[in-house]
């Protein structure tokens, strides 16, 4: 029986100012699955790590995308998965996402590419239902498609892939879990004409700058006058690094996905590394426990071969 080998990058959604539309994909650090087909209709699942996520497919946020492929197929297949998760549940770099999108991918791997990739999205977004209680496509259409996306609409989905210079991006993540639901739960309904004006011109010279190779103004547009000042309270010593990161010579950044992972993008590795140093040293003072990841944007997103 064919078994294959999936990697299932980490992503960093709303990238400042586009919460829900933007995300983009990460060289580091990526979770693994192996993946088999089987002759009946279910699912299994075998977890390599200390998270005790649900083994329950249908509460399993790679389990409920392929029991929806194996319910949309309606043929006798199913789908044996090892998951060894890397990407740490609740940081804010796509955890839920990796191992929706990772299982699709590879389940499409082993059914020979029958499906496009926005069928894929499709699907892995009922991983993030399970996972938030809402579908939102801003960390898994990068993982699958690689790069920086932009989600103009998911319901009908329309993905477009923004194209952008070279950019390094610095994370820490503080040792603490901010779940999705919560983080969305407190954010305001409504919001002012004054800063939807602000936020919408931000969104789109952010992804102007990335077009046009203009490291300026995408520094100039990563801000957030609406998600970031209720959000950022959940993230202790967040004003600070943010601060110290943009003065070390970030061209900025803030929360990653709903938190509490920060990032800043930088346009060369010793910035990016100085970036990090800042980072340590913020949380060394308060005495968090803290990872942090230098990486570069992933221009392909979830990758599979065969063993
Ligand atoms: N756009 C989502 C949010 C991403 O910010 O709630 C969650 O990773």
């Amino acid at each position: 029986m064919k078994e294959i080998k999936i990697y299932c990058p980490a992503t960093i959604a709303n990238l400042v100012c586009g919460f829900d539309v933007l995300g983009m994909c990460l060289n580091e650090p990526n979770d693994i699955m192996y993946m088999k087909l089987l002759d009946e209709k279910k699912v299994i699942i075998h977890s390599k790590d200390g998270y005790k996520l649900p083994s329950d497919p249908a509460q399993n946020t790679a389990g409920a995308p392929l029991l929806a492929i194996i319910e949309e197929l309606d043929q006798q297949i199913g789908f044996e998965i090892i998951i060894e998760k890397h990407i740490k549940p609740g940081s804010g770099i796509g955890s839920s996402a990796a191992s929706a999108a990772g299982a699709v991918v590879g389940a499409n791997h082993l059914l020979k590419n029958i499906f496009s990739k926005e069928d894929l999205v499709r699907f892995a977004m009922l991983g993030e239902k399970v996972a938030s209680g809402v579908k939102h496509a801003d960390n898994i259409a990068p993982c699958i498609y690689g790069g920086i996306t932009l989600i103009r609409s998911i319901f009908p989905l329309d993905i477009i892939s923004i194209p952008s210079p070279p950019l390094f991006i610095t994370v820490v993540h503080p040792q603490i879990e901010v779940r999705t639901s919560d983080a969305r739960q407190i954010l305001r309904k409504e919001v002012l004409l004054k800063d939807a004006i602000k936020q919408w011109g931000n969104i789109a010279a952010l992804v102007a700058g990335f077009m046009q190779n203009d490291y300026a103004l995408i520094g100039r547009s990563l801000e957030d006058v609406i998600i970031e000042p209720v959000r950022s309270i959940l993230i202790p010593g967040f004003d600070e690094v943010k601060k110290k990161c943009i003065e070390t010579g970030a061209l900025g950044g803030g929360i990653s996905g709903s938190g509490p992972s920060i990032f800043m993008l930088s346009i060369n590795e010793t910035i990016a590394k100085n970036v990090e140093v800042a980072m340590k040293e913020i949380y060394q003072r308060i005495g968090l426990d803290h990872h942090t990841y230098v990486t570069t944007i992933k221009g392909k997103g979830v990758m599979s071969c065969e063993l």
